[in-house]
């Protein structure tokens, strides 16, 4: 059975079915309702119900008093709709509307992909991480340090954090992870951060470049797009050095077959890569594509001397407005 759910004040509306929760229900179309825990233990998601009636589902009493449910409040990452709704909730709309957090978490699982380290960070029970698709976190080392990975899961998968550690040699924390992490260690880590992330406002077309790990953040954002169904036509461009660069291709092809565009670009392919494909750099491959950049939106990540020929090229050669440009740069970290 399918419900009409309408947001106060933005009048945003969706369709949801009785067996999900009324948070659910929004990230899936789209709309940002506020959350932490996802577990009805910490009242991040509590608004108010303005009509209509709902099974209040499991949560803390002490989150949701009796008076609050008399005075029409629910939690909506608990609430299932048993009629049609009109709520009232504050909707995230920027980074700034997200709370930065510093938490603990778990190793949970280390894959090793070639030269990357795929780390599953699992966080405390009734912790969830609110972020939108491309930003990052700092994982905070000893001594004050800290270092930046953005996030390669989308936020509604977010039983697990996905980070993508590159071997970076004489990197401190990336030596940590290849010889010394295990699985069930605990880091500290400070987020969600920075503002690369889809801008859902427009309906420009949109061309992603990513070089090496920089495909992290990207898949975040795609994965996101698929997810609430965006139907803006989409150009993921990946370029790396070698073939066991594009460290997740059969991820980037999986999308292919959902309508993105995947054009993957080796600059130094090796002979038993036996590749076929693109080759050269991978900002140039959009430059040889698009004669014309006017209309879109960019968004690129990966290693900043890719970063910035993308943006110097495509406004200065291809018509891009400069504000369509998004970008997020990885420095390596000073050496130890
Ligand atoms: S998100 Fe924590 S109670 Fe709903």
């Amino acid at each position: 059975m399918a419900f009409n759910v309408l947001i106060k004040p933005s009048d945003h509306s969706f369709i949801m079915e009785a067996d999900e929760t009324i948070l659910e229900a929004g990230l899936r179309h789209g709309f940002i309702l506020p959350y932490s825990c996802r577990d009805g233990v910490c009242g991040t998601c509590k608004g108010l119900l303005l009509q209509g009636t709902v099974d209040y589902g499991k949560y803390e009493d002490s989150i949701l008093s009796e008076a609050d449910k008399a005075e029409g409040m629910a939690l909506f990452c608990c609430a299932k709709p048993t009629s049609d709704l009109i709520i009232e909730c504050r909707e995230v709309n920027a980074a700034k509307d997200i709370p930065v957090k510093t938490l603990p978490c778990r190793v949970h699982k280390l894959e090793r992909l070639d030269d990357v380290m795929v780390l599953y960070l699992k966080l405390p029970a009734n912790e969830r991480l609110q972020f939108l698709a491309g930003q990052y976190i700092d994982i905070l080392m000893k001594g004050g340090k800290a270092r930046s990975f953005s996030l390669a899961n989308a936020p509604h998968d977010d039983e697990f954090l996905q980070l993508h550690v590159r071997n970076i040699s004489g990197g401190e924390f990336t030596k940590h992870v290849f010889m010394q992490m295990k699985e069930r260690d605990i880091l500290r880590f400070k987020g969600p951060l920075g503002s690369f992330f889809l801008r859902e406002d427009s309906s420009k077309p949109v061309v992603f470049v990513a070089s090496g790990t920089g495909f992290a953040p990207i898949k975040s954002i795609i994965e996101h797009a698929l997810y609430v169904g965006v139907k803006r036509s989409m150009h993921f461009y990946w370029g790396a050095h070698k073939l066991s660069g594009l460290y997740m291709l059969d991820k980037a092809r999986e999308w292919e077959t959902h309508g993105i565009k995947f054009t993957p670009v080796l600059s130094e392919a090796l002979p038993a890569d036996e590749w076929q494909g693109r080759t050269g750099f991978v900002h140039e491959a959009v430059l040889e594509d698009y004669p014309d950049l006017f209309g879109y939106q960019v968004y690129a990540c990966g290693a900043p001397v890719v970063v910035e020929a993308a943006h110097r090229d495509f406004t200065t050669l291809r018509g891009l407005p400069n504000e369509e440009f998004f970008s997020d740069a990885f420095t390596p970290a000073p050496k130890a």
